[in-house]
């Protein structure tokens, strides 16, 4: 039709390149436009919360927890098996010492000297037995 408005085409938005922050930008504007204080407060407490590191350090070579006593771990507990396997489990400091024992009388591992306090320190701390996922059992009594 003669005379009728021109629509101009929608410019193209172009993206180019892998934008990984692209959502977070979006979320992160939104969030600072909104008027309520307590969402830029809560959103600020967010961001500070998440940059906190989640997990100690651990060492790729050998999956363990870089912590005191790692040294020591590394050096006598990868010999023979991946530290993978010891950090796979989890054992209060008796527990540990078992398992020690039991290498020692039937995968000849070797005493472990001064070392092995250490040793053990560093398993408890950083392998402890997981917090139960259920509370402890109802003391119960009848009478
Ligand atoms: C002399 C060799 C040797 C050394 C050194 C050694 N282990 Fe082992 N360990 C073994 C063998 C063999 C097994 C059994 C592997 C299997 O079952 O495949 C084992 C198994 C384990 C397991 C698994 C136990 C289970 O119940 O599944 C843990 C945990 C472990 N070792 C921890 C340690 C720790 C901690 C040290 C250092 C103090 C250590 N190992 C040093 C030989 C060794």
């Amino acid at each position: 039709m003669p005379g009728s408005p021109v629509i101009p085409a929608k410019p193209v938005t172009r993206i180019s390149g892998f934008q990984p922050l692209r959502p977070l930008r979006t979320a992160l504007s939104y969030l600072l436009a909104q008027p309520s204080k307590s969402a830029r407060i809560g959103f600020v407490f967010c961001a500070i919360v998440q940059a906190l590191p989640l997990h100690a350090d651990t060492d790729p070579s050998t999956g363990l927890v870089i912590a005191p006593g790692y040294e020591q771990v590394k050096a006598q507990c990868t010999a023979c098996h991946s530290g993978r396997l010891v950090a796979q489990n989890r054992a209060d400091r008796d527990g540990w010492l078992q398992m020690i024992r039991w290498m020692q009388d039937t995968q000849n591992l070797w005493p472990l000297g001064e070392a092995e306090p250490v040793i053990l320190n560093y398993l408890a701390e950083n392998y402890g037995p997981l917090p139960r996922g259920r509370r402890a059992p109802l003391d119960v009594s009848f009478e």
